[in-house]
């Protein structure tokens, strides 16, 4: 991630993660170039639209530390798991489907990271109806920086994302945002976000241009 920064890519990006957290991220990157990547632009965008949704500076450290750290589980995947746009049988998907606590229990185990950072991985992939997993925790239940990190892990596979092959518009993207408000995401956030399109254009813009650089 030093290095990340001394490219300047991330320079407006305040970031506090644990060096031995950077160093399992590190591992995550050899094993699964693509995650980490994801990973990256993640921290990048919770740093840019951060005051879209929060107040308080040190929240705003928390989300970037944990978008960037949220996937790290899948260190412990099999990497022939985790190839975008796979079909998974039952078993497959349960596997997959404990990446949140693994990451959150490594992280945890060795005091790599605080609380809210904690919260952020175990619970990004609950949803707004109790769908999601792994607790199937709903509505406010679900720890507000999860439910940041869920509405930007939408936006990046949407725009941002080469791996999901056809890249949506800013507006279909929105439209699948407005459509999913309510059942999958928090729609106070999502309007929040979409109040930020100008940051959203300027973010497709670096990704597009400035990728093999800081990546
Ligand atoms: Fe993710
Ligand atoms: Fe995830």
């Amino acid at each position: 991630m030093n290095r990340l920064i001394r490219q300047g890519c991330l320079t407006d990006v305040r970031i506090e993660v644990d060096s031995a957290a950077l160093r399992w991220l590190t591992m995550l990157k050899r094993k699964h170039p693509d995650t980490y990547e994801h990973s990256v632009r993640m921290a990048l965008m919770a740093g840019r639209l951060s005051r879209a949704c929060l107040e308080d500076p040190n929240e705003t450290v928390a989300l970037v530390a944990g978008c960037l750290l949220h996937d790290l589980g899948k260190i412990m995947i099999p990497a022939d798991l985790l190839v975008s746009g796979s079909t998974y049988t039952n078993e497959q998907w349960s596997i997959v489907k404990l990446h949140p606590q693994l990451g959150a229990e490594l992280l945890e185990i060795h005091r790599m990271a605080n609380d809210e950072v904690l919260g952020l991985i175990r619970h990004h992939h609950e949803r707004w109806d109790g769908k999601g997993y792994p607790s199937g925790l709903n509505g406010e239940r679900i720890p507000l920086l999860a439910r940041i990190c869920s509405v930007l892990e939408s936006l990046d596979s949407m725009l941002f994302n080469r791996s999901f092959g056809n890249k949506r518009t800013i507006q279909d993207a929105f439209c699948e945002l407005e459509r999913k408000s309510g059942s999958q995401f928090d729609g106070f956030i999502v309007e929040r976000l979409m109040n930020r399109a100008d940051e959203i254009i300027r973010l497709q813009f670096l990704f597009a241009h400035k990728r093999g650089v800081f990546l």
